[in-house]
């Protein structure tokens, strides 16, 4: 019986491998020039790392964990988000000890048994950014107007930024009490979920999926009523970085993201243009989480962007990545005699740096020619008997459809020529 991949993967085949690898390059320069090194952190961490950091009521930790028990006993979780493993690294790495912000990025698999349909799969990559360490609300606009030039330089229109603050440890029980009032002539019509989030984190009804809950949390108060003086300033001084570099954003207190962790800006990027799962990427600060994670009490902010999203997004839009197609030169072998050198030749062009391919199927020398357009070769080195034994190739420019005799010893620098 036929073997598939497990519902809400996917492969990612050459073709298309060439558009993550121009995103990888992509992100990898932005983060060069805003200053952030490269993390690398596990794709499993103890179940703990994310109950506690992500939060018990999340939809993420209630229902959407790939959890297992180890040959060891441990309860082992596929990260579903890269913030939480980031944090563990930094306090179990001592990074605090560095000078102060850190910043860091990350990109690679993430996981989260949700139902699977276009742009929301099991498996998904992320491209994230954090930074520790530092309370400025300039490093909340950085790291907003880091995730809008990415965008920005993929080509992306069409894109909302949303904005909120959701609060401290200070404004948070205020909200709370007044949620619970006003959602408790509605109790019983919440979906049982929601019920007992009444109880242990009344905000997460807002970031319900039903339908139902989601009318009844609609005229709700929200963060931005009940905001203290130092998150109200936090959340002003974050929008006049914006401005200043220019960066549109709506404000909309009914973002709550589906994450415990934030403290203050909260922000999510959508699109209209790829369905239902509109959100491309987001953030917030989190001047909690590392404290929580066993490190000293250190401020911070990150993002992470959804790569098949992004993706998606650009093929809607119809953007068209700078990717380099095909060979450099195909060599075509005219005649068993040279088939030897043909190869020799093959080896000796890769080995100067020159993306070479030749036929290993035994094509008649029609049929090479057919076979290095597919291949979308710039030239074709046809090798001959006779011209081999003379010191020379015929080399065809497949675009120009011109053809020329070039000799053996002047071939690398005739194909550099034509890069
Ligand atoms: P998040 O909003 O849960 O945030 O995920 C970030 C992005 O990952 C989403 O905007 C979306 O593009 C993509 N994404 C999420 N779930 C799926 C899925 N099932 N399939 C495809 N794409 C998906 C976080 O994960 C936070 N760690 C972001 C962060 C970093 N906050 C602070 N620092």
């Amino acid at each position: 019986m036929l073997i598939t991949r497990p519902r809400g993967t996917n492969d990612i085949l050459p073709g298309e491998v060439e558009k993550w690898q121009f995103l990888e390059q992509l992100t990898g320069q932005v983060c060069r020039e805003y200053g952030y090194g490269e993390i690398r952190t596990p794709i499993f961490e103890h179940t703990e790392l994310f109950s506690r950091g992500v939060g018990e009521t999340t939809d993420i930790v209630e229902k959407e964990m790939y959890t297992f028990t180890d040959r060891g006993d441990r309860s082992i979780t596929l990260r579903p988000e890269g913030t939480a493993s980031t944090v563990r690294a930094y306090v179990e790495n001592k990074l605090y000890a560095l000078p102060q912000p850190v910043k860091v990025y990350y990109a690679g698999p993430m996981f989260r048994y949700d139902r699977p349909q276009a742009g929301r799969y099991r498996q998904f990559h992320q491209f994230g950014v954090e930074v520790f360490g530092s309370n400025d609300p300039a490093i909340d606009a950085e790291v907003i107007a880091m995730a809008m030039d990415i965008y920005q330089r993929i080509g992306l229109k069409n894109l909302e930024l949303h904005l909120n603050s959701v609060g401290c440890p200070a404004c948070r029980p205020v909200l709370r009490q007044r949620l619970q009032e006003y959602f408790k002539p509605h109790l019983e019509n919440l979906c049982l979920n929601c019920q007992g989030r009444y109880e242990r984190n009344p905000l997460r009804i807002l970031d319900c999926k039903s339908e139902k809950c989601q009318g009844f949390g609609k005229d709700a108060p929200t963060t931005l009523d009940v905001l203290c003086p130092d998150c109200a300033d936090h959340f002003a001084a974050v929008k006049g970085y914006l401005d200043e570099v220019g960066v549109s954003y709506t404000v909309n207190n009914r973002l709550v993201r589906g994450l415990d962790y934030y403290t203050r800006t909260a922000f999510e990027i959508m699109t209209q243009d790829i369905g239902a799962q509109s959100s491309i990427g987001g953030g917030g600060r989190y001047n909690g989480l590392i404290e929580e994670c066993g490190g000293p009490a250190t401020p911070g902010i990150g993002f992470a962007l959804g790569l098949e999203r992004i993706l998606l997004t650009a093929e809607r839009q119809g953007i068209v990545f700078p990717i380099a197609r095909g060979p450099q030169v195909f060599i075509a072998i005219a005649g068993g005699g040279v088939a030897k050198k043909a190869f020799g030749l093959l080896q000796s062009l890769r080995q100067q740096g020159i993306a070479a391919e030749q036929d290993f199927l035994g094509r008649s020398l029609k049929a090479q020619m057919k076979y290095a357009g597919k291949l979308a070769a710039r030239l074709v080195i046809i090798l001959g008997e006779e011209e081999y034994n003379r010191g020379v190739a015929v080399v065809r420019d497949m675009q120009a459809g011109e053809q020329q005799e070039v000799a053996l010893g002047d071939l690398v620098g005739f194909i550099q020529e034509r890069r």
